[in-house]
């Protein structure tokens, strides 16, 4: 199919959210904390302070929830009462923020995980072709984490997560998180089918993509929003 570089979603068949639901590795908080912060970012009348604020609370309570499996080892510690075992995480965790949008997620998981690395990657979408473009990566030759929490608002035709995840299983990453604020059932469907083995945390699931490829209802574009760009 040719595609309108104006619209380059038109025509292009999309996976209802019903459909996309039974993933397995697609996780949707449930938490309504979540649903109501997320409410107030949607919103137009949301100023670019408060856009800022709220997708680092999201970050947060979203990275807390994503975080519950991760593997533990034990800690041999003293109390002011006696020796006991405690545990520490078993694995060294990168941050991996997607430049711009994912910038401002990075606070909220800082505040959870303080000694973890952080790794920015920058790509942006093409308008035209929906494909994402590489234009900051300094990633050390060799993998320095086990576990990578992939760090982007917006997951819609899942170009860019493509993008980020090869670079990030090129480079040795073990074990990939993607966390996200709102995804499309197209972008879940490609990053889903491409990489089974890519867990998938996101406030929402929103109905679908325009013909532009922005989520509906979805929030606009979150890097102008943050950033007061638009
Ligand atoms: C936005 C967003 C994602 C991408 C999602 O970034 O932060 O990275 O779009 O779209 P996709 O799933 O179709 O690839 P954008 O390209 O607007 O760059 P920015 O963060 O610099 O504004
Ligand atoms: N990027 C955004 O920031 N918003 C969308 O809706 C789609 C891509």
């Amino acid at each position: 199919m040719v595609r309108d570089p104006e619209f380059p979603m038109r025509g292009v068949a999309q996976p209802r959210t019903e459909e996309v639901r039974g993933y397995a590795q697609l996780h949707v908080s449930s938490h309504p904390l979540v649903a109501h912060k997320l409410t107030l970012l949607r919103r137009t009348e949301t100023t670019s302070k408060q856009f800022t604020e709220l997708v680092a609370e999201l970050s947060w309570l979203l990275g807390y929830e994503a975080m519950a499996d991760l593997p533990l080892q034990p800690l041999e510690i003293e109390t002011p009462m006696e020796a006991t075992t405690g545990r520490e995480l078993a694995e060294r965790i990168g941050l991996v923020p997607i430049l711009r949008a994912g910038l401002g997620m990075v606070a909220g998981f800082r505040e959870l995980m303080p000694r973890a690395q952080v790794w920015h990657l920058g790509l942006y979408r093409n308008e035209r072709t929906l494909q994402p473009v590489e234009y900051y990566n300094r990633l050390p030759e060799r993998a320095t984490v086990q576990i990578c929490l992939l760090l982007d608002p917006m997951l819609a035709t899942g170009g860019s997560a493509l993008g980020a995840v090869r670079i990030l299983k090129d480079w040795g990453a073990g074990r990939i998180k993607y966390i996200g604020l709102i995804a499309a059932p197209y972008g879940v469907q490609q990053l889903a089918d491409q990489h089974p083995d890519v867990d998938i945390h996101v406030g929402a699931l929103d109905r679908e993509l325009n013909d532009r490829g922005y989520i509906l209802p979805g929030l606009g574009d979150a890097g102008d929003r943050q950033f007061g760009t638009s």
